[in-house]
């Protein structure tokens, strides 16, 4: 069974996606910022039999990101899958022409160079054929025609697909994939509840990539389908 860290996995869709892989049989590393929502996410999936065990991982914290991998090195000895999932969508991100540099910087900050910088610091205990999954959104797409809403957070989403072709060509040689999804829209605290998708459907591509026998690397996919940058 795979050793598989998800961060931002305190609720929503890294909560479903950390419950579906415990069921599973695997390994599963529950990180949040917040040791306390942590270790609750873990109590409640224990209730149903489901273990999970806790870290404390801040994507936007480099020390707190070492802290979590020094961890994982001790207790596991290795990482077969790292999906990034946590990230932020601020209520003030209404647009790029006019919003405060701050807003930008920080969405950036947490969508885009947290998970870069979670993947460079769990590389070193990734053997061949472990795999990353970047959660993205098709709001980052280039060529889906969606736009007018978050555009800090589409522009972080761009950016982490980007992040993920190049990935995906440099760790090629180590036989790892990088791969990013689009969980589609998703009833959760970001999503909101006019949202059309459960947290099960949100859920499903992540745990797929995470899983499945053969997904190839250096792609985009939703709804367990590959869809254009
Ligand atoms: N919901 C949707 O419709 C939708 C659509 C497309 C893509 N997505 C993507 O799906 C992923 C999960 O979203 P969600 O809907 O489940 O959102 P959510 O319910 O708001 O959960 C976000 C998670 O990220 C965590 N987080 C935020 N900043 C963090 C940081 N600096 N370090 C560590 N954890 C941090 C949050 O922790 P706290 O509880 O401590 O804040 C929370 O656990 C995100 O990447 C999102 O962009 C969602």
């Amino acid at each position: 069974m795979a050793v598989i860290l998800v961060t931002g996995a305190n609720k929503g869709i890294g909560f479903e996606v950390v419950r579906q892989l415990a069921r599973a049989g695997h390994r599963v590393i529950l990180a949040a910022r917040d040791a306390q929502k942590g270790e609750a996410a873990a109590a409640l999936l224990a209730k149903d039999q489901l273990a999970a065990t806790p870290v404390v991982l801040d994507v936007t914290d480099l020390v707190s990101i070492e802290k979590a991998a020094h961890r994982v090195k001790a207790e596991f000895g290795k990482l077969d899958v790292l999906i990034n999932n946590a990230a932020v969508l601020l209520k003030e991100d209404q647009s790029l022409a006019t919003g405060t540099a701050e807003v930008l910087h920080k969405t950036m900050r947490t969508n885009m160079f947290g998970p870069v910088a979670v993947t460079r610091a769990f590389l070193p205990l990734m053997p061949a054929g472990a795999r990353v999954v970047m959660t993205s959104s098709g709001g980052g797409s280039m060529s889906d025609p969606v736009g007018g809403w978050s555009p800090a957070y589409c522009l972080s989403k761009s950016a982490l697909n980007a992040a993920t072709r190049h990935l995906a060509f440099e760790l090629r040689s180590r036989n790892i994939s990088v791969n990013s999804y689009c969980p589609g829209w998703v009833k959760t605290d970001m999503g909101g509840k006019s949202a059309p998708r459960n947290v099960e459907q949100g859920s499903d591509t992540a745990v797929w990539l995470a899983t499945a026998e053969k997904t190839g690397t250096g792609k985009f996919y939703r709804d367990r389908q590959e869809m254009p940058w």
